[in-house]
């Protein structure tokens, strides 16, 4: 049970919470031009909120899409400071990460509340991408497949395989994430083969049509290594997601997957 080979590769730039106007104008001013020649692969930007709506028309022109990084968990109505859904459609947004461990790590996010935002973005029409993946802790513990298989469980059991599968799922382990240490190709892989054989065992075509991204210090210089394994179907990129070159480079490196 591998990855389909019909697939796009998707890659996802996460801006985190940093930019400016006048920095996302230049990024994108040096970026676009560059990544509007790649084929065979799919790439989408999540800025901050407030920047969301002058990115999308600064997109407007190119095959890059739009997300966001975050969404309530309600559609709409009194729920000062949170953004709905429905409003991040309504401005363009094709995506929505959930569940990422920032998040879950430092706004106390936990299984019951990733659930309800994958589904509420799935009623509102976006894409729901659901962070998961393991601390350092658990991984030297040996806990890390049962942890990423009880954060798929949670949103499994909300909304049921169908509307899971309708979503992207990103393995970032938390250790990999900003720190610069990468989880090596071989480490990766065999999380993302345990998450596909996880989906077969439910529904084995549907499995291998799902997209299942890596994060967690992709670089211009290790992402063909990870991309080129069988179960890794492109990547969540933070940091180098703010480097034009650096973050061409990532998409170009997804660009073709050789079969295997
Ligand atoms: P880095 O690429 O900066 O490690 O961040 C990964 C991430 O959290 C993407 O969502």
């Amino acid at each position: 049970m591998q990855t389909s080979p019909n697939k796009k590769q998707l890659v996802i730039g996460n801006w985190k919470m940093n930019g400016s106007s006048a920095a996302n104008a230049g990024l994108l001013r040096s970026l676009l031009p560059v990544i509007s020649s790649l084929e065979g692969v799919e790439v989408a930007l999540c800025p901050p909120f407030p920047y969301l709506s002058t990115v999308a028309d600064l997109l407007d022109d190119s095959d890059v899409a739009l997300g966001a990084q975050n969404l309530s968990t309600e559609l709409t109505g009194a729920y000062t400071g949170e953004v709905g859904g429905t409003m991040l459609r309504d401005i363009g947004c094709r995506f929505v990460l959930v569940g990422h461990s920032e998040r879950r790590a430092l706004y106390g996010e936990d299984d019951a509340c990733v659930a309800k935002k994958f589904a509420t973005a799935l009623q509102a029409g976006l894409i729901p991408v659901l962070c998961v993946g393991e601390t350092l802790v658990q991984r030297q513990s040996g806990e890390t497949q049962a942890i990423v298989t009880a954060q798929l469980n949670a949103v499994l059991n909300a909304v049921g395989f169908n509307d899971l599968v309708k979503g992207v799922i990103a393995y970032e382990p938390v250790w990999a994430i900003g720190t610069g240490e990468t989880a090596t190709p071989e480490q990766a892989q065999a999380v993302h083969r345990h998450i596909r054989q996880w989906l077969a065992s439910q529904h084995r075509a549907a499995a291998a049509d799902c997209r299942i991204l890596y994060g967690g210090s992709v670089k211009a210089d290790n992402a063909e290594q990870l991309f080129s394994q069988p179960d890794i179907d492109g990547g969540l990129i933070g940091g180098a997601s703010l480097d034009a070159m650096s973050f061409a480079a990532i998409c170009s490196a997804a660009q073709v997957k050789p079969t295997s």
